[in-house]
C-alpha cells in the first residue's frame, strides 16, 4: 500500500501553512469562515480558537474517556497523536492517520504507529477496528459529515463503533469554506470543513446507515458512538 498526504488543501494546509508551524510551536489556531469580512483582522479578534498546545499534550480525561472500553483504536485526523499514545500506553492495538506531512512527522519521531495519508484513502486493517475516533472537531474533514460518518464506520468491525466529539450548541449543523489563520494573521488555503452538533449528528448518522448508542459529556466536551442501525 502506498500512503501520500492529499493534495487537496485540508485544515489549516496550504497558504502560510499556520498549522505546521503552529504544530511546532504549539501556538493557537483560529478557524473562520473564508466569507469572513476580512481575514488578516481576525488573528486579533475575540473567536473561539483551537489550541494546538493541547494536541500536543497527553490525552485528558475527556480525551481518555473515548477508548475506555476500546480494544483497538484508529485515530482519524490525529495531529501529533495524543490519543495513538493513550491507546498504546493501555496496550491497545492502535494506528493514526493524518494528511498533515509534519504532524506525521512529529508522531513517527516519537516512536508511535501514524500513517500519512487520508482517511478516504485505503487504511491498515479496514474493517477491524474496534473504535474509530473523529475528535477535535474532526467531523469537519471534508466538508460532508455523512460521508465522513459512512467512511469511519467502514473501518471498522461489525462490531465496533465510531466515537465523534459533536459541537457545543447541540443543534449546529452547518459546512463551509474555511481558513486557519495564526496569531500572526498567516492563513491556510480554503478547505471544505463542517460543525455538527449532537442533534443534527444523528440526522448524519441515520443517512448513513448507523445510530447513536450513547452521548457523553466530560466537562465542555460532548461525544456520541455510532454503531450500524442493523
Ligand atoms: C482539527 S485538527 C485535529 C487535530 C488532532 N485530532 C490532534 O489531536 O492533534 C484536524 C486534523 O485532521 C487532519 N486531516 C484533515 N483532513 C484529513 C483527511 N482527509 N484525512 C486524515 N486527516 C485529515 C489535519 O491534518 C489535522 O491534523
Amino acid at each position: 500500500m502506498t500512503m501520500t498526504a492529499d493534495p487537496q488543501p485540508t485544515f489549516g494546509s496550504g497558504g502560510a501553512e499556520p498549522y505546521a508551524r503552529a504544530l511546532r510551536r504549539e501556538g493557537r489556531l483560529q478557524l473562520v469562515r473564508s466569507d469572513a469580512p476580512d481575514v488578516a483582522d481576525l488573528a486579533a479578534a475575540d473567536l473561539d480558537a483551537f489550541d494546538v498546545a493541547r494536541w500536543s499534550r497527553g490525552a485528558d480525561v475527556a480525551d481518555l474517556s473515548t477508548i475506555l472500553d476500546a480494544s483497538s483504536v484508529l485515530d482519524i485526523g490525529c495531529g501529533p497523536a495524543r490519543m495513538v499514545r493513550a491507546a498504546v500506553d493501555r496496550g491497545l492495538g492502535a494506528l493514526g492517520v493524518d494528511v498533515s506531512v509534519t504532524a506525521v512527522a512529529m508522531a513517527v519521531d516519537a516512536g508511535l504507529p501514524v500513517v500519512a495519508g487520508s482517511v478516504f484513502d485505503a487504511l491498515p486493517g479496514e474493517g477491524t477496528w474496534d473504535v474509530a475516533l473523529l475528535l477535535d472537531g474532526n467531523i469537519g474533514i471534508g466538508g460532508d459529515p455523512t460521508a465522513l460518518v459512512a467512511r469511519a464506520s467502514s473501518v471498522v468491525a461489525p462490531s465496533g463503533s465510531v466515537v465523534v466529539e459533536t459541537a457545543t450548541d447541540p443543534a449546529v449543523d452547518v459546512a463551509y469554506d474555511a481558513q486557519v489563520v495564526d496569531e500572526q494573521g498567516r492563513a491556510s488555503a480554503t478547505f471544505p470543513w463542517a460543525e455538527v452538533g449532537r442533534e443534527a449528528l444523528g440526522r448524519h448518522a441515520a443517512a448513513a446507515g448507523l445510530r447513536v448508542s450513547q452521548t457523553w459529556s466530560v466537562g465542555r466536551r460532548t461525544f456520541c458512538r455510532l454503531v450500524r442501525a442493523s
